[in-house]
């Protein structure tokens, strides 16, 4: 294989982490991180998405306990034998976490944060701090609480929850890749 240049080692490299540090991550790692955010690609440059950076360990204790219980009040099997487990934690105790919400009258905006999505994660692998993309959070607004946590979360009027992302330092190396499927790909030349 040819030698990867930096860009494709952070790719590569990059996991879902789901094991992390309680240090926090420094404000100045935070804040290219954030940059990188702002940067994605998105449509005809509306920037219709709003970022709620939450380091109150407190909240995100609070957070997953609404999401637990919320998760444990659903329909979904598969989630609710997750979150019953004893160390279930949304976040994995991410030390922070980064919630997108949008607008979502915008059209295509879920691709513009998921795009947003994918740079906070390569520039926090490129700076060797951990990240994991998490839409189980969504269950945070599944009930009645939800408006609640709107507003101290401070998510802007009419933007609703797209997804959050877990940061901060890894706790061991990172896993395996989890395989992926060559068979997706046709050439038309
Ligand atoms: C839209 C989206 C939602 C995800 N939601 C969760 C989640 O709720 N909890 C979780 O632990 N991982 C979540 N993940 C991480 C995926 O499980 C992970 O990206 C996938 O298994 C591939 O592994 P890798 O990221 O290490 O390459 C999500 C990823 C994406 C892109």
């Amino acid at each position: 294989m040819l030698t990867m240049n930096e860009t494709l080692k952070v790719i590569h490299n990059r996991r879902s982490i789901r094991a992390y540090k309680s240090e926090q991550i420094t404000d100045s790692e935070l804040q290219q991180i954030l940059d990188a955010a702002l940067m994605a690609p998105n449509a005809v440059n509306q920037q219709k998405w709003h970022f709620t950076v939450i380091q109150d360990k407190g909240l995100l204790d609070r957070m997953v306990n609404t999401i637990k219980e919320n998760i444990l009040n659903s329909g979904n099997e598969f989630l609710k034998q997750r979150a019953s487990a004893p160390d279930y934690h949304t976040f994995y105790h991410a030390p922070t976490v980064i919630l997108i919400s949008a607008d979502e009258k915008a059209p295509l905006i879920q691709i513009d944060c998921g795009l947003a999505a994918q740079n906070i994660t390569l520039a926090a692998e490129s700076l060797n701090i951990g990240s994991c993309i998490i839409a189980s959070s969504a269950f945070l607004f599944a009930s009645e609480k939800g408006s609640q946590f709107k507003k101290e979360l401070g998510i802007p009027e009419g933007y609703n929850h797209i997804c959050t992302i877990a940061l901060g330092y890894k706790a061991g190396e990172n896993p395996a890749a989890p395989p992926r499927n060559k068979d997706v790909i046709n050439y038309v030349k």
